[in-house]
């Protein structure tokens, strides 16, 4: 009977209609910004993308030119997922976004809070299951962390204080990429969060390191500088004591983290051909990092034993680069710079690369960030 009521409770928790997961980026859109999420199939392919408002307002950010056609904040980690838990940025009302992406039906995230994120355009997010922290990082004329509480389906609450960040005399609009924040993510182990800030575009840039004790992320952070990376851009950790960073000068360093959680340059690798390498996924099965470049359409993987470039995958010609990108099961969704999605297989290089036009999906403009849920 048991052995029955089991089969049947595991029936109805997998409908064989279900997608496997879903993928989601941030429309960061000035008159309304939208978690936008793509479910994906059995196969890794992806289906019919749809909105869910995030309750607030985007930003397009200027370069030198103007407004920019692509990557809006500057930054990586737009969007974060750790379980249910789906976090995002609105960098035009300067709140933090808090979803539950319900498990039969995980295109449809459902806004738990939003909440003022202390700073002014806020463009990057990072949680800690282990602490049950949310800390966010504003890269505006307001720039600093601001961490929050997290629980199940209560409201945020701002924990700590506001950390001030190295961005200087920010405008607005945001003028960038040079001086703005690029990322804040927690180690693996939990016991730290850490923020990449570009510097002034041809300097090295910074890697602060706030510590985590006692379940409260401290206010003082360890500041690096680590010799040799400037515009210090998109990162992940392979273990707690090495993390890849990307950097546009020349493609992306191993960093070597330290105990008490300082930051040196182990290893420059040279991207032939780079552009302009900004981003990274991590593929937690191989420990092997792929290097996103906004203005060449191939991937370059980075491998942590060498130290050195493994291969470089061709990419879809007319993708014309790569922005932020994710690993969800045996394939890499990656935010192409023309308007759509390019899907590699990371273990079977015969198959694909496949594309997802998203032409007739509204602006690219104001699309950033890259996050999966996998059931
Ligand atoms: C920022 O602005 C202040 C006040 O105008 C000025 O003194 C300082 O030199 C500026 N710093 C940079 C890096 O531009
Ligand atoms: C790899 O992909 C190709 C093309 O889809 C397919 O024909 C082949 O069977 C796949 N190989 C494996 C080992 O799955």
């Amino acid at each position: 009977m048991k052995f029955l009521l089991l089969l049947a409770s595991c029936a109805f928790a997998l409908p064989q209609n279900k997608p496997a997961g879903a993928l989601y980026f941030l429309d960061s859109d000035p008159a309304g910004a939208s978690v936008v999420s793509l479910p994906i199939r059995q196969n890794g392919l992806l289906g019919h993308p749809s909105r869910t408002s995030t309750g607030g307002l985007g930003l397009i950010g200027n370069n030198m030119n103007g407004p920019v056609t692509v990557d809006p904040v500057f930054s990586q980690g737009a969007v974060t997922i750790k379980g249910n838990r789906l976090f995002t940025v609105n960098p035009g009302s300067n709140t933090l976004a808090y979803f539950r992406i319900p498990r039969n039906d995980p295109t449809h995230p459902v806004l738990i809070d939003t909440i003022d994120t202390q700073g002014t355009v806020p463009n990057t997010v990072a949680y800690s299951d282990k602490n049950k922290l949310a800390c966010v990082a504003n890269t505006g004329s307001k720039p600093g962390v601001q961490c929050f509480r997290v629980s199940d389906c209560s409201s945020l609450q701002a924990v700590g204080g506001f950390k001030p960040l190295p961005v200087l005399n920010q405008t607005t609009p945001l003028l960038g990429p040079a001086n703005t924040v690029s990322q804040v993510l927690f180690n693996p182990s939990e016991t730290a969060l850490f923020v990449t800030i570009k510097g002034d575009g041809t300097n090295d840039g910074f890697i602060f390191a706030y510590p985590v004790v006692d379940g409260q992320v401290q206010e003082t952070p360890v500041q690096s500088r680590p010799a040799g990376v400037p515009v210090t851009f998109g990162f992940n950790f392979v273990t707690d004591s090495l993390a890849v960073v990307a950097t546009p000068a020349y493609g992306a360093a191993f960093v070597d983290i330290g105990a008490d959680f300082t930051a040196t340059v182990s290893t420059q690798v040279r991207v032939p051909g780079q552009r302009a390498v900004c981003w990274t996924a991590f593929a937690e099965a191989t420990q092997s990092t792929y290097l996103l470049d906004a203005g060449v359409a191939a991937l370059t993987t980075v491998d942590p034993q060498t130290r050195a470039i493994a291969r470089t995958v061709p990419g879809i010609p007319t993708a014309n680069g790569y922005f932020d990108g994710v690993v969800g099961g045996t394939k890499l969704y990656a935010l192409q710079a023309s308007s759509g999605i390019t899907i590699f297989d990371i273990q079977n290089r015969s198959n694909g690369p496949f594309t997802v036009d998203l032409t007739s999906f509204g602006n690219r403009a104001s699309w950033i960030g890259m996050a999966v849920y996998m059931n």
